[in-house]
């Protein structure tokens, strides 16, 4: 043999291997982009595999069908099986934005940590700690072999009746958007996918599966879509999880204008799911960029991204191209996140429970808010001798949300037997009490429970106290919105009737929403703990008793009553979404079918009262400590002529009172023609007592721009803008200045 003929035998020989391994690397290979691996992976895949992909498998045996758990999945709201050949791990798909849940113990007795509501979340302003929230929570689903994580929300709150407020993180789309980057950043650091949701519109759960919300271009840009455009742009998460409702006539999941805003203007490289039952169709939605049909043979009419696919692309109906983007995206966010790379499989080893609830705790310190303190009352002194602890379970734990984001506490919640016991119920305590966490902090004190249910006996305990500390709660859930803004049961008289007893009345609120207070003038004091997650017991302690100085900041405009608001009926508001075919489906005028987003416009929240001139009972933004701060200056540096324009805010704050403590330092921007001034900037401060420091805040942009729908930009005006800052969003401007531009176009 020639020494040619040799080589190029040698070269066959190991040619062969050569390029199945060359190809294979090619999506193994981590230094290359995801793009890329993943474009590699999906040159790989059969039509069939591409297909399993699409379409995920309800893994709780509690469905409408009882369809049997699939093997492989370790319980929770979905699973699609790996592909082992390509090294695709099983997307093992669990909820929700406030922690890991465990619906119906599928997994038994496994609890995990449960976050604060979302109003305390974002009511810290403090993105970095929403990032460890976040960052906490993904290693609790990482740990027990998640690699999805159903969260987070970032609907925004239009009405305080939303039984889901709890899971929203405000009224405010800067906000909200940047807390939910910052949470999803977090989930994402620790190899799991984070799913933002519900996109969007989804601002009220009354007939949330076929309620029609009606708004305009411009005005959904500058508002809800305002705060996923940041969550996905600065969060980048993998996957966004449709609505259940309707926008302009289209179910979400099936909505063209929605599904391709992220994907063509945001530069969005992730997937769409649909929620749980919100698939509709196969044509209609692939082609509108629908990528992925969750839990369908359980909950939607039929199979839509199947064999129905399959058909639909075989007849040309939807182009095999959009298959294959569909799993590209999918791929893409499971390599992109590090899911691909680094497995979650369930561990045995233990995770570090004291530092999860410790991160839980924090939040909860950092974004309850102390809404009233007369004379001082608060904090209370550990000297205090006598303490009358009456309602709200106080003696037992804290109230959280219910519905498909209720968390299960380690050693169980306690659940209560009366009131709605089907899901989304029962009404459940995550075993953390206050009462205890009071008794650790006064060791002196003689503590003392009434239940609240004999007012008589409540009213008795509070004579003899030196201080009275009343738990008020409101459960809200998933699947309905709450009918009106009062507080169940007797509890308004309970507090009208201990506060004659004429002894100091603290009032901790744990609810869903705000609430009306028609005792508000009677008591002393009020903290609105929200639910305040599985640390929320001594969290509400140490704010009690000064250990921490309150500094969350309100999240939602809580109005004196339903009479300001945009949308004072919302008929059906109580009635259960998915519940009794013959309530809240019902065709008929009894229940809300569609709502348009026309009254408030962009103008959500704090902007309505503005606009309106309605003075609220409290403004967003707004919150008390246990000190006082004063802003002192404001200077602004602009780099205009930049790609992307900036300008940014120094402001120096000062702690003007005796106590060490945080702020919110809110920056609040005006346009030329004098509309309702919108948050463009914040940042949250730590300043000793008698402190002063200068922050530089970047400032939102498009919180002073229009949105302009035919030239699809944002567009600043020309024109003097005025930039401020507040307390809070209704409050008087504090220290000042204007900046004139010229029309400055923002462009990606
Ligand atoms: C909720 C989603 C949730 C899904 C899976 C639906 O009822 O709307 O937020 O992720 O269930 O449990």
């Amino acid at each position: 043999m020639k020494l040619s003929q040799l080589f190029l035998l040698s070269s066959i020989l190991v040619s062969v291997p050569c390029v199945a391994h060359a190809e294979e690397a090619i999506w193994k290979d981590t230094s290359l982009s995801p793009e890329a691996r993943a474009k590699a992976l999906v040159k790989a895949m059969t039509q069939d595999e591409k297909l399993q992909l699409v379409v995920s498998h309800y893994a709780i045996d509690n469905g409408p069908k009882h369809l049997p758990v699939p093997k492989g999945a370790l319980g929770s709201a979905a699973y699609v099986p790996g592909i082992d050949r390509l090294g695709i791990p099983a997307q093992q798909i669990t909820d929700a934005g406030l922690g890991v849940t465990n619906p119906n113990n599928i997994r038994p007795g496994d609890g995990a940590t449960s976050l604060p509501s979302g109003q305390v979340i974002a009511g810290t302003f403090d993105p970095k700690l929403a990032y460890e929230a976040g960052k906490m929570t993904g290693a609790e689903a990482f740990h027990r072999g998640f690699n999805v994580l159903l969260g987070g929300g970032v609907v925004l709150v239009r009405d305080p009746r939303n039984g889901r407020n709890f899971e929203y993180l405000g009224e405010d789309p800067i906000l909200a958007g940047n807390v939910a980057a910052q949470e999803v950043k977090g989930v994402q650091s620790q190899h799991v996918i984070s799913t933002v949701k519900h996109y969007a519109f989804n601002n009220i759960e009354t007939n949330r599966l076929k309620v029609d919300m009606k708004v305009n271009e411009k005005d959904g840009r500058e508002s809800d879509l305002l705060a996923f455009e940041i969550a996905m742009k600065k969060g980048d998460p993998g996957s966004v999880m449709c609505g259940y409702n309707k926008v302009n006539g289209d179910y979400t999941c099936e909505n063209s204008y929605l599904l391709q805003l992220p994907k063509k203007e945001w530069g969005y490289k992730g997937y769409f799911m649909t929620d749980w039952g919100g698939g509709h169709s196969t044509v209609k939605a692939a082609n509108a960029g629908l990528d992925q049909e969750s839990a369908a043979e359980e909950f939607d009419k039929e199979v839509y991204f199947g064999k129905a696919l399959k058909k639909a692309i075989a007849k040309g109906e939807v182009p095999e191209s959009r298959l294959n983007d569909m799993a590209y995206r999918i791929v893409y966010s499971l390599i992109k996140v590090g899911a691909y790379d680094h497995p979650a499989a369930k561990s045995d080893q233990p995770e570090d429970v004291a530092a999860h609830e410790a991160i839980s705790q924090k939040v909860a310190e950092n974004g309850i808010v102390l809404l009233q303190n007369k004379q001082n009352i608060l904090p209370l002194a550990a000297t205090v001798k006598n303490i009358a602890i009456i309602g709200g379970h106080a003696n037992e734990g804290v109230l959280s949300g219910g519905g498909s984001s209720q968390v299960t506490a380690r050693g169980g919640n306690i659940k209560l037997k009366t009131g709605l016991q089907k899901w989304p119920g029962p009404e459940s305590y995550f075993p953390s009490s206050p009462m205890k966490a009071i008794e650790a902090l006064a060791p002196e004190a003689k503590v003392q429970f009434a239940a609240g249910d004999n007012i008589q006996q409540a009213v008795d305990l509070a004579k003899n106290a030196d201080v009275v500390i009343v738990f008020a709660t409101k459960w809200s859930a998933e699947a309905f919105d709450n009918a009106d803004l009062n507080l169940p049961g007797n509890q308004d008289q309970l507090i009208e009737a201990v506060a004659k007893a004429g002894k100091p009345v603290v009032v901790v609120l744990e609810t869903g929403n705000p609430v009306n207070m028609p005792w508000l003038n009677n008591v002393d004091a009020v903290v609105a703990a929200w639910f305040p997650g599985t640390s929320g017991g001594p969290a509400i302690a140490n704010i009690l008793f000064g250990k921490v100085n309150p500094s969350g900041r309100l999240t939602t405009t809580w109005p004196k009553s339903l009479s300001q608001l945009p949308y004072p009926v919302i008929k059906g508001a109580g009635k259960i979404a998915n519940g009794d075919p013959n309530d809240a489906t019902k065709e008929d005028d009894s229940i809300i079918s569609s709502l348009n987003l026309d009254v408030d416009k962009a103008n959500v929240g704090y902007r309505w009262f503005e606009d309106k001139k309605l003075t609220p009972l409290y403004p967003f933004g707004y919150g008390l400590s246990y000190t006082t701060f004063k802003y002192t200056k404001i200077a602004l540096h602009s780099n205009l002529a930049a790609k992307i324009p900036t300008i940014t805010a120094e402001v120096t704050v000062e702690n003007t009172g005796k106590k060490d403590g945080a702020d919110a330092v809110q920056v609040y921007g005006t346009m030329p023609d004098g509309s309702p001034s919108r948050l463009v900037g914040f940042d949250k401060v730590e300043l000793k007592a008698g402190e002063s420091k200068t922050v530089s805040i970047p400032l939102a942009l498009q919180g002073i721009a229009n949105y302009e729908p035919k030239a699809h930009h944002w567009e600043l005006p020309a024109g003097s803008y005025t930039i401020a800052v507040k307390p809070d969003a209704l409050a008087n401007e504090v220290v000042k200045t204007t900046i004139h531009l010229n029309q400055l176009t923002l462009t990606d």
